[in-house]
């Protein structure tokens, strides 16, 4: 089975995307849902919807939470919404060793698939690698990626330029490296399992990714594939009546990653500064298609990661001082991509910003076709970042401020089955009634809780040599 690690609102209760409190009724949409989300508290998940999860999953829920009562429930979200927030951790020292096999931006040698490793190493290219991003690390310039990666190593207690400092540098990274390298081979051997399953006939089962990734740490990773499963499924709500014209105002995005450099070579790229693409991505599509109006659309965007929403705030800041956000677009030619992606591809932006000069990639990378857009600093401003830990919290949001439309890809996947039943649990208590969740996960549906699998978009994803189906599933609060 190979799974791509991207496969991939109505308005308030009154439908017409007006906020219903009389006090900000005068304020644009925008800045009233801003007001409203920086008004509304994180709480954890309640105890009395906890219970009835706790009762029909006795097999999978953690044994310290059996016969727990309120203030147990709560010691244990508290634990572990701190064991979550650590899991990032090792989630970037992922990306370090993605950007040691496929970076560009500190070295000139090829990159290594993680399938070439033991001949990279034979041949003395891993070695060499190692020691350029050694030696990158020592004097970063202002290459982000390596500046990122010397705080980091030094949270770890190591100094690229002391004495012993590339030695402990190196020894760490190439640690690091086979532990990713050992982790893989426990990933591939999971989708192998699964392959062997007789394929079900029902579309659901596209959305079975199992918790693939729930030991593993939290990636950041994102890329334009589960935007376009995204934009597809909406194609298919609309033209389904689900959803309507005009109908999106209040938009959440759970977990809108970060662009390092993807772990999948393919898409691994670090010429171009970091971006994250949801946010502006979801605006595009909401307009392109009708169903949100322009300057009527508050898009949340909720996140555990420090360096996601650090991110978006420092994008706002610029956006305030009327500053667009550049989205450098990438596409190998060489890498097949269906017709209705390369569409896609090239109208990505056209509603929230416009076309502008592309960074041009390497040499290293022959056969690149590149785009890049500025997203409009008025858009930037409608997004905005709260931390959220969707496990084990929701924002505490009033009837009328709760959202149309949430979105979360490439997220659950990372949580065991009960941790995904709180989530859904969460996200529940974030939709106003009838508004939809989007995700390319089966989740489990408590029979106590309000989320229900609507249905399915499969999204074809047929290009010569390749040919397998995305899947976004939809849950409806009832
Ligand atoms: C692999 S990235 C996916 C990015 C993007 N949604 C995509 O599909 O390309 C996972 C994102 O979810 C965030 N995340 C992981 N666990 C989370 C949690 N419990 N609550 C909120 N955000 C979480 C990560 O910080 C990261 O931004």
């Amino acid at each position: 089975m190979s799974f791509p690690e991207h496969p991939n609102t109505p308005g308030g209760p009154n439908g017409n995307g007006v906020h219903g409190r009389a006090r900000i009724l005068t304020l644009p949409l925008v800045l009233a849902a801003a007001l409203s989300l920086l008004a509304a508290g994180r709480e954890f998940t309640s105890f009395d919807s906890v219970k009835p999860i706790l009762n029909a999953q006795r097999a999978q829920a953690p044994a310290e939470l059996k016969g727990a009562d309120a203030p147990q429930w709560l010691a244990w979200a508290r634990r572990r919404d701190q064991a979550i927030r650590a899991r990032l951790e090792q989630g970037d020292l992922d990306s370090m060793v993605n950007l040691l096999l496929s970076g560009t931006s500190f070295t000139q040698r090829p990159r290594i698939p993680m399938e070439g490793l033991t001949e990279a190493s034979k041949s003395g290219v891993l070695k060499a690698r190692v020691d350029d991003l050694v030696a990158g690390l020592r004097s970063p310039g202002d290459n982000e990626r390596l500046l990122f990666l010397r705080r980091l190593l030094h949270s770890q207690g190591i100094d690229p330029e002391a004495a012993e400092g590339p030695r402990q540098s190196g020894v760490f990274i190439l640690k690091n490296l086979l532990r990713v390298a050992e982790e893989r081979k426990t990933l591939a051997a999971r989708a192998a399992e699964v392959d062997r399953r007789e394929p079900p006939d029902d579309p659901a089962s596209l959305l079975d990714r199992s918790s693939f990734f729930q030991d593993r740490g939290l990636s950041l990773d994102t890329g334009i594939i589960p935007n376009f499963s995204i934009e597809q499924t909406m194609r298919d709500l609309k033209a389904r009546g689900v959803l309507r014209e005009g109908q999106v105002a209040r938009v959440a995005v759970i977990g809108p990653g970060l662009d390092f450099i993807d772990k999948n070579e393919a898409s691994a790229y670090d010429y171009y500064p970091q971006q994250t693409l949801q946010p502006f991505a979801l605006y595009d599509t909401l307009i392109r298609l009708g169903l949100a109006k322009p300057n009527a659309l508050a898009l949340s965007i909720l996140d555990i990661s420090p360096r996601v929403l650090e991110h978006i705030r420092h994008a706002r800041e610029r956006a305030a001082k009327n500053t667009g956000y550049v989205l450098q677009l990438p596409r190998d030619v060489a890498r097949p991509w269906p017709p209705a992606l390369i569409a896609y591809w090239r109208a990505l932006g056209d509603r929230a910003g416009s076309d502008v000069a592309p960074i041009r990639p390497p040499e290293i990378f022959g056969g690149m076709e590149t785009r890049a857009v500025r997203i409009r600093p008025d858009v930037v401003l409608a997004c905005d970042p709260a931390d959220l830990d969707i496990v084990v919290e929701h924002l505490d949001l009033a009837a009328a401020d709760r959202f149309d439309l949430i979105v979360g890809t490439n997220i659950f996947v990372y949580y065991d089955a009960f941790e995904q039943s709180l989530a859904l649990e969460n996200v529940a208590a974030m939709l106003r009634p009838g508004g939809l969740l989007l995700t390319n996960d089966r989740l489990p549906e408590a029979a106590s809780g309000s989320l229900r699998l609507a249905g399915v978009t499969v999204v074809p994803f047929d290009a010569p040599g390749a040919s397998v189906h995305l899947a976004v599933g939809w849950y409806r609060k009832q």
